[in-house]
């Protein structure tokens, strides 16, 4: 197997453009080498790399989020399980932010989703008078807030046990 790939066969493998792979570089994302022809040439691990930076943007991560996290791997070397293992426990609590929201919206979309926009009837079970604005902006239930806990909340502001 060849160690260092052209940008084509890395595109052809990657399954993405080269144009992204010029950007990705432009970024700090991934590094090549230049062959005696000044040709990119890049070492085949940049393949992990390149379905690492697919795969957190697809969840939503940020360029700025991801080069951060590829910032601590190792430059000069193969990065090995603990390296990526690394990454992934700093990353676990905002996957599952990520992976709570997308429940969220899966399992509330049909219901009341706390935005105020009081244009559902079970928003007046849910969210009477858009009630759940005291306590944050944006669709407060697809952001850990339940039915029973604003009733908790509205009944500790009145001064209800
Ligand atoms: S869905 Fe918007 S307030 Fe209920």
């Amino acid at each position: 197997m060849a160690t260092l790939l052209n940008i084509g066969e890395v595109a052809q493998r990657a399954g993405v453009a080269s144009s992204a792979l010029r950007y990705y570089e432009e970024q700090g994302l991934i590094t090549s080498c230049r062959s005696a022809g000044k040709q990119r040439q890049f070492k085949r691990d940049v393949l992990r790399r390149i379905a690492f930076i697919r795969a957190a943007q697809a969840a939503g991560l940020r360029l700025d989020e991801i080069k951060a996290a590829l910032a601590s791997l190792p430059e000069q070397r193969t990065p090995t399980p603990q390296d990526w293992q690394k990454i992934a426990s700093r990353w676990q609590p905002l996957l599952q932010q990520k992976i709570d929201t997308l429940v969220a919206l899966r399992d509330k979309l049909s219901s009341c989703i706390g935005c105020g926009c009081l244009s559902l009837e079970k928003c007046a079970l849910y969210n009477p008078e858009d009630k759940i604005a005291r306590f944050g902006n944006g669709a407060l239930y697809l952001q850990g807030m339940s039915p029973s806990k604003l009733q908790e909340e509205l009944d500790a502001s009145a001064g209800n046990p």
